[in-house]
């Protein structure tokens, strides 16, 4: 792809403009992102262990620093260490991919953690209101988890606990969403089921869900709209059934190019064999 224009619309969440990150050290993990974030999108950034997923995500809310451009929310302006970042971290949530729960606490208690950032320090040491419990039981409710509300986090299964996690998400009440491989601990079976629910619950509420996988198949299955990123570069921005076989070896690069198969699943568009699925979970 050739230098990127921020194409930006009124459904925007949040922007990159020409973002950098060169770590301390001098690894450069982020060369130039330009990307604009839209409400009720689901977009998957797709790429190997080392492409610069995480650092793309966590400049999102600038967990990472950018050494060079800006990261604009439409709503609060550019963000650095002030007011607006705050209100940005507010209504970003993250979901993480070994869940970062309190495990001897309750589900119930985990979600009402996502309510925090809504009241003072000092609210921390006091019961929240009432209409916060409401909030996470619903929350819990919508993610089929309700009657589990008062088992400890270390009783349930994997896929529960990340439920939880979306959970707590939610309560934040955000407009955005980030998932560092979400589902990168567990079996595929689950991880179709939570990425399913995710994408559903983002939908519903028009929250910008901004995902990393390293699984082509499940970006393929799920994701409004993909970015490929490799050598800490974007080469890939626009949906599943426009990724070809040459972009998936820039994406893929060193590894072995993933075979596209026809398939009538995903109305006929192209998708990887489930073969080269597994060698990549291997791979990484
Ligand atoms: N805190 C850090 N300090 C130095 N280098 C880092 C740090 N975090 C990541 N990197 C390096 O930056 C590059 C991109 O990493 P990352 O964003 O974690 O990629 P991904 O999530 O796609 O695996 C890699 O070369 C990685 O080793
Ligand atoms: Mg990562």
């Amino acid at each position: 792809m050739g230098p990127r224009t921020l194409q930006t619309t009124n459904q925007g969440v949040l922007q990159l403009n020409k973002i950098g990150v060169t770590y301390p050290g001098g690894v450069v993990a982020l060369q130039s992102a330009t990307i604009e974030f839209r409400k009720g999108e689901f977009a998957v950034l797709l790429g190997l262990s080392g492409a610069g997923k995480s650092t793309l995500l966590r400049s999102l809310n600038l967990l990472v620093r950018p050494t060079s451009g800006e990261v604009v929310s439409p709503e609060f302006g550019p963000l650095g260490p002030s007011k607006a970042l705050r209100q940005h971290r507010r209504q970003t949530a993250l979901v993480f991919q070994h869940h970062q729960l309190i495990d001897r606490h309750t589900a119930l208690a985990n979600v009402l953690t996502g309510r925090l950032g809504y009241h003072g320090t000092l609210r921390s040491f006091f019961p929240l209101p009432r209409v916060d419990l409401e909030l996470a039981l619903h929350c819990l409710e919508r993610v089929g988890l309700a009657d589990k509300s008062m088992t400890r986090v270390d009783q349930l299964s994997g896929g529960q606990k990340q439920r939880v996690g979306i959970a707590r998400a939610l309560a934040q009440q955000p407009t955005m969403i980030l998932a560092d491989e979400p589902v990168a601990s567990l079996d595929p079976a689950t991880s179709e089921k939570v990425l399913g629910l995710l994408r559903q619950i983002c939908k519903e509420d028009g929250i910008a869900a901004v995902v990393s996988l390293h699984q082509l198949e499940y970006a393929q299955r799920f994701a409004d709209r993909i970015v490929g990123l490799a050598h800490a570069r974007i080469v890939f921005d626009g949906a599943a059934q426009d990724l070809s076989e040459s972009t998936l070896g820039e994406i893929y690069v060193g590894h072995r190019r993933p075979a596209l198969v026809p398939d009538d699943r995903n109305n006929g568009h192209a998708r990887v064999s489930p073969a080269f699925t597994a060698e990549m979970e291997m791979s990484v």
